[in-house]
């Protein structure tokens, strides 16, 4: 009886088990929350019947391969797959800590001959948000997000060989790192490529030299749920061998 009951909410803690893994994009690595599903799978497995016990446990375990190791490392690939575009966010400010984290994740990106052109601006105070938010085709969700991540590249507009320009790259690169890493700290961006680079540099008094190559909301997403990607197929994007 005892058995047969607590299998039961071993189904039931199962499905919310694999409920939270879908959501889980949004969980805070190291959070009780990513520990506590792994103990429930192990004190179930101790009480369901022998014959039931081997292949719900090989379930649970897989069930329990969070996005999110204990102590703070994503797999690469599940982070890709959380990011989405974030346009509406929570009231809540970003810990310094966290923020410094994920600007850090860009620090550490590839760069065209290691240039490191790009120069971030933090932008929190909630006027300025508002005003980068009007500059930027008055999408207000931009003035929303806890912090606005103003991309500028200090550059001398180098071209490598194939003729690119390095700074825009670049600056995408380290973006790119910034997004994901934000992902592992539950927090949502937006990439902002429609904004009067004219105006955002006099708000913010940025030297006309110096170029702004994107702006990034950051803040924590209002619903966290992964969404489903509308992207071309693969085999309208990958071509082997020739053209
Ligand atoms: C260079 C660039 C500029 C973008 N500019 C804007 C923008 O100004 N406003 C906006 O809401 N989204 C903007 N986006 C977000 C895209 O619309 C979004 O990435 C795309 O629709 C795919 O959706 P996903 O990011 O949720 O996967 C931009 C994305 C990129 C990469």
């Amino acid at each position: 009886m005892i058995h047969s009951s607590l299998a039961w909410h071993g189904f039931s803690l199962y499905g919310e088990v694999v409920n939270a893994r879908l959501k889980g994009a949004s969980r805070h690595p190291g959070s009780p929350t990513c520990l506590g599903p792994g103990i429930i799978h192990v004190v179930l497995s101790l009480w369901i019947s022998p014959s039931m016990s081997r292949s719900l446990l090989v379930n649970l375990i897989a069930a329990n391969k969070e996005p999110f190791s204990v102590g703070g490392i994503m797999n690469v690939t599940d982070a890709i797959k959380a990011r989405k575009s974030v346009r509406s966010y929570l009231d809540k400010a970003i810990e310094d800590e966290e923020l410094v984290s994920v600007l850090e994740a860009g620090r550490l990106a590839p760069s065209a001959s290691n240039r490191q052109e790009w120069r971030f601006i933090i932008v929190r105070d909630k006027t300025m948000r508002k005003r980068i938010s009007d500059a930027a085709s008055r999408q207000s969700f931009v003035g929303d997000a806890s912090a606005i991540i103003v991309a500028c590249a200090e550059t001398d507009e180098h071209a490598m060989m194939c003729g690119q320009q390095c700074y825009p790259i670049d600056v995408a690169i380290a973006l790119d790192h910034i997004t994901l890493a934000a992902v592992e700290k539950g927090l949502g961006t937006c990439w902002i490529g429609a904004f009067n680079e004219k105006q955002v540099k006099e708000i913010l008094g940025v030297p006309n030299e110096i170029r702004i190559v994107g702006l990034m909301p950051i803040g924590y997403p209002a619903d966290p749920s992964i969404s489903e990607k509308t992207r071309l197929p693969f085999d309208r994007i990958v071509k082997y061998e020739h053209w």
